[in-house]
């Protein structure tokens, strides 16, 4: 007789999500279907100077999956082992765009491995009309106030419209 599954499957998905686009979404709605809760992490980076504040990052975040019931959207200023050991958890989950993301998240996973020998990465490759895109990509177009809506979430969009009000029309 088959066993039940005792373990719940849980991963985390860490990123600076600064903010959050639709490259991001589809790992997470298909992460989502593959792990019984996903723990999307989101780093407060000191080091970097972030468009939107962790909080904001985070509630984009809760609003842009609110469709999904086994997400939780967490924040953590730590190495991420110590962040998964803290929460017991023990799987990476990180999406591949292209080639180019390769070398860095090898480097990663195999950082993160000689850490601690508790943690596997999972990696998913993007769906390829999300290959190109990125946050400062997203970041860069709202600032000149060009279109977002095809990559972003609607609350992402209306965020960034309140970080980039439009000028007043030039008479
Ligand atoms: N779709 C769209 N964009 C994506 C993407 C996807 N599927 N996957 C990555 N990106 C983009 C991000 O938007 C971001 O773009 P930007 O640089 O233009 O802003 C870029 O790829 C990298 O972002 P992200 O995936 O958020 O990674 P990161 O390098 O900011 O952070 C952490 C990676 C948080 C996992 C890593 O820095 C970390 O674990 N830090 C904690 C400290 C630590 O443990 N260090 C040792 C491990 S090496």
């Amino acid at each position: 007789m088959e066993q039940p599954v005792k373990n719940m499957r849980v991963a985390v998905y860490p990123g600076s999500f600064d903010p959050v686009t639709n490259g991001h979404l589809d790992i997470i709605h298909r992460a989502a279907k593959v792990f019984d809760k996903l723990i999307v992490a989101v780093l407060n980076n000191t080091s970097k100077n972030p468009l939107f504040t962790l909080e904001e990052r985070m509630e984009l975040l809760r609003q842009s999956t609110k469709d999904l019931t086994n997400i939780e959207v967490d924040g953590f200023r730590d190495l991420l082992v110590n962040y998964m050991k803290q929460r017991q958890v023990h799987v990476i989950v990180r999406g591949l765009r292209a080639v180019s993301d390769f070398e860095y998240e090898l480097q990663m996973a195999s950082t993160n491995r000689k850490l601690s020998d508790e943690v596997e990465t999972f990696f998913m490759t993007s769906t390829p009309q999300y290959s190109y895109l990125s946050s400062s990509i997203v970041r860069e177009i709202a600032k000149f106030h060009g279109p977002v809506s095809e990559l972003v979430s609607p609350e992402v969009e209306e965020a960034l419209r309140t970080k980039f009000p439009s000028p007043p029309n030039k008479i």
